[in-house]
């Protein structure tokens, strides 16, 4: 690609102030100092250097991240920190997004990545992936099957919908493990709410067959490997 649109691509300013930082020599790959911004370049095989700082690019992003309550799903807000300010600097400029949100006062697993074909993947309701939460009520539930049961519950624009049913993964008194293959707004706590129990406590544990690394601390995240990135969507 060109080296303007790589830099730009990166975040290091619009294409105009790209030109501009290679018009005056502050740009060199692979040693040489380069003042075409139409030179092409291959940003995995050259090393690119802005200043003293070392331009990484990446195809194929994708991070586990333990999303601690507090934080949302969001790119910006107005109110509250974002999962996007727990990444590194360097990570910020990858245009990443989040393949299954989470609300604000959940935790556990969440996939940021810069693969929109993974994105769609995960959280299209026609690929059945499966999301598991681990739900903590208020009250013991004496009746989890009754979460199997045809609900109507409301989507984020207010509007009724049916959910498919879950499947009730382990019961013990007020904590549930659940999966389920939709991911509408508040979709969890609102099932829970339908049959008479307050949410206090929810956790996502896995996406498909990618469980949430136990050792991985709140508000952390890393990089999955290609077969941990094959776990998300096979079935
Ligand atoms: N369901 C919810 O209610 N909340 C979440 O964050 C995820 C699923």
């Amino acid at each position: 690609m060109r080296l303007d649109k790589c830099l730009s691509n990166l975040k290091y300013g619009t294409r105009t102030d790209v030109k501009k930082m290679i018009k005056s020599k502050r740009i060199k790959v692979n040693n040489h100092i380069v003042t075409d911004p139409s030179k092409y370049v291959e940003p995995n095989i050259d090393s690119i250097f802005v200043d003293q700082e070392r331009v990484r690019y990446h195809q194929n992003i994708v991070y586990m991240m333990n999303k601690p309550k507090g934080y949302v799903c969001a790119n910006k807000d107005k109110w509250h920190k974002t999962v996007f300010d727990l990444l590194k600097k360097d990570d910020q400029r990858y245009n990443l997004s989040i393949a299954g949100r989470l609300d604000i006062d959940t935790e556990g697993l969440i996939i940021l990545t810069n693969n929109g074909a993974l994105v769609h993947d995960i959280i299209s309701p026609n690929k059945s992936v499966d999301k598991i939460y681990e739900v903590t009520t208020e009250l013991p539930l004496d009746e989890p099957k009754r979460l199997l049961e045809p609900m109507l519950l409301l989507d984020g624009k207010k509007e009724r919908y049916v959910p498919k049913r879950p499947n009730i993964i382990r019961a013990d008194k007020n904590v549930v493990v659940i999966s389920i293959q939709e991911g509408k707004f508040h979709q969890v706590k609102r099932m829970f709410e339908a049959i008479g129990h307050k949410v206090i406590n929810l956790k996502r544990l896995a996406i498909n067959q990618l469980a949430l690394e136990e050792t991985l601390e709140l508000g952390t995240y890393r990089k999955l490997t290609n077969t941990e990135i094959d776990k998300l969507v096979s079935k």
